[in-house]
């Protein structure tokens, strides 16, 4: 039945909105309708407010490989009491040519002499955690002794200590572990060469024993976790307008990301210095997490990988800058090696590159981005060279287009008008606006046509002050309002098969841009409403549409989806106004229900309230059983409140 005759249908058997109650909700649990994608809900991951080298990438030494334009910053000389020298950056006969610039310490007292790196914003130490320290070192004149390796709190006090010694004359990797007897978030790291001589360190780097996986030079685990929670159905890397650059020479060029950490050219972020408002003069990308690492991690998340790649333009608030149509082949290459990266056998030369780093089983790369934001008659020129050479070669591939940086804009009427004639396979929308756009805009999607392209709703979030606005906060009527636009992308989950709140992940004291999903110091993280929104989307996704009619709510917001497996339905609705509101649900074609339900609830008293590193769940889901489930039941749900309903059914035959 069309879901208009079904409404009308509905309606009768309901009746007007009874008097007494706020809303009538009916849920046609008997005709469920398309199948939820596994992608639906995933997450998006850009190296902004210092999400991978700061954040998730959990080398703790800022500027290793004294390659920064300015090759000491995050450096400084470091005496020791009694100590005397000096500190060189130099480039004769450096370790790795690609990584030509080193230090050169030279001690000229007996208590030694050496340099301290005061790491991002700081170096977490967690008392009770080991820390591996590794360096390239030689001593060219072989007379210097020993390493000694500090962590040290700002007033000085030493949290873990760590000797290395027998260096020689050529280039060697020494590594020590360091215990920590302390917890500090801003402690610093000394690397002091002990009595007269010299010595020249390069890759000076320091790790958590303990990071994701437990993987040696990983990932932060508890960042990961906070992703691992949110059970993803893809990730997009590695963003975001870094994808672009300012200009094409910071473009993103995932070949310069894999094999040893030393060839993995470092370039500027081009978040440095996009805001004024907000400088990172020390925002560098070392590429520590590359493209394999991104792969590796979507595997272990079980989410999709979803590579996005530069398509021969420069980031259009910036430069612009275009690769000529005719010069466009090598970036078409990159695409096309890229899949064979991921997928192709370990005989093939991508395949072997995937193969070298450990992992000989394809990733499955079924997705892949054309650009990021881009718009114009320039992208449409360029997608379409990279969209044919693309299926050719792998007709199964999903193409991700941009339909630009606005939700209803010309550009985006021009991207969608091609896009759509071109048959694209899925477009990416980007919506930052205030909460009363999300609010107004959850029947986006009923409009779309069904016959045409996907939706990918790639980047979006409600911004309590004004888009990219240094003040916006992660307010509880954000996170409703987007959890409210959410209910329409599952309700059109035939239209829309991906979504995804940007950006990820925001460092407290190196952030660019805000709002973010998730926010972290050193050595601490917390999720913001938003993040609990997600969450509970994703964790109960279901795998179809359940038609729903709502009456009487005036914005109040439901959807409703069928799991399978578990025989749940599943209810979401969202209250974003200041009263309770009651509401009559009939669960239409039940013969019968589990009369408790479980439900989990994210609600705040006030609108403006928000999560912080010192009350990470002053706004947070809680679970809790309901009893009185009937095929008719009523339901009160709180102000301020997304509530998630799990009601075991049986269908009438
Ligand atoms: O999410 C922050 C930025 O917003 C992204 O890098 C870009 O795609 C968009 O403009």
């Amino acid at each position: 039945m069309a879901v208009a005759a079904l409404a009308a249908s509905l309606l009768h058997a309901v009746g007007a909105p009874n008097a007494n109650l706020n809303v009538n909700l009916v849920v046609d649990v008997k005709h469920p309708g398309a199948p939820i994608s596994p992608t639906m809900w995933g997450v998006f991951f850009e190296d902004i407010n210092f999400g991978a080298d700061g954040g998730l990438y959990a080398e703790l030494v800022k500027n290793r490989s004294f390659e920064f334009p300015n090759p000491m910053m995050g450096w400084s000389e470091w005496a020791p009491t009694g100590g005397a020298g000096s500190v060189a950056i130099r480039d004769q006969e450096p370790f790795s040519a690609a990584n030509p610039h080193y230090l050169r310490i030279t001690s000229t007292a007996e208590a030694g002499f050496g340099a301290a790196n005061e790491g991002f914003r700081g170096i977490g130490v967690r008392q009770g955690e080991n820390y591996l320290f590794s360096v390239q070192v030689r001593t060219p004149e072989g007379k210097a002794k020993s390493l000694r390796v500090e962590l040290a709190g700002p007033d000085g006090k030493v949290l873990a200590t760590a000797r290395i010694s027998g260096l020689t004359t050529d280039w060697q990797p020494q590594t020590a572990s360091l215990a920590a007897v302390g917890t500090e978030a801003k402690a610093h790291l000394n690397v002091i060469l002990e009595g007269a001589g010299n010595a020249d360190l390069d890759m000076v780097s320091l790790f958590p024993q303990h990071t994701w996986k437990n993987r040696p030079g990983g990932l932060r685990a508890d960042l990961v976790q906070m992703l691992a929670d949110l059970k993803p159905g893809f990730m997009r890397f590695p963003g975001g307008c870094i994808v672009e650059g300012h200009y094409l020479t910071n473009r993103y060029q995932w070949k310069n990301t894999l094999g040893p950490l030393d060839q993995r050219k470092l370039i500027m972020n081009r978040w440095n210095d996009e805001f004024k408002h907000r400088p990172a003069p020390d925002y560098y990308q070392s590429f520590g997490l590359g493209f394999f690492e991104f792969f590796q991690l979507c595997e272990d998340l079980g989410a999709e990988p979803l590579p996005i790649l530069n398509c021969g333009m420069a980031c259009q608030f910036n430069s612009g800058e275009l690769v000529p149509l005719d010069q466009l082949d090598p970036y078409i290459q990159d695409a096309l090696d890229l899949v064979e990266f991921a997928n192709g056998a370990a005989s093939t030369p991508w395949g072997a590159r995937r193969a070298a780093a450990g992992h000989p089983a394809p990733f499955h790369l079924k997705l892949l981005g054309v650009g990021n934001e881009q718009w114009g008659p320039q992208y449409i020129e360029r997608y379409v060279r990279f969209a044919k050479a693309l299926h050719d070669r792998y007709p199964e591939l999903q193409l991700i287009s941009s339909a630009g940086p606005g939700p209803a804009d010309q550009n985006f009427r021009f991207a969608w008008s091609c896009l759509r004639q071109l048959n694209a396979d899925i477009i990416d929308e980007h919506c930052y606006a205030a909460p009363s756009w999300f609010l107004d805009n959850d029947s986006r999607y009923d409009r779309y046509d069904r016959k045409g392209p996907k939706v990918f709703m790639g980047e979006y979030a409600a911004q309590s002050s004004g888009t990219a606005k240094p003040d916006n906060t992660n307010t509880l009527e954000c996170a409703l309002a987007e959890a409210a636009y959410m209910t329409g992308l599952e309700r059109n989950a035939d239209v829309v098969r991906m979504s995804s709140y940007a950006p990820l992940f925001g460092h407290v004291d190196g952030w660019q841009w805000t709002p973010n999903l998730i926010w972290c110091d050193n050595l601490r993280v917390y999720g913001t409403p938003n993040y609990f929104a997600q969450q509970l989307f994703s964790r109960n996704r279901g795998d179809r549409i359940l038609p729903t009619v709502l009456l009487g709510g005036k914005r109040f917001y439901a959807s409703a989806v069928l799991d399978e497996r578990a025989g749940e339905v599943i209810l979401k609705v969202v209250n974003p106004g200041s009263m309770p509101v009651s509401a009559a649900i009939k669960l239409a074609g039940v013969s019968r229900v589990s009369p408790s339900g479980r439900q989990f609830e994210l609600a705040g008293k006030r609108p403006g309230d928000f999560n912080s590193l010192e009350a990470p769940n002053q706004v947070a889901t809680v679970p809790s059983l309901f009893e009185g489930v009937a095929p008719d039941f009523n339901h009160t749900f709180n102000p301020y409140s997304f509530t998630v309903l799990r009601i075991e059914v049986k269908t009438r035959p």
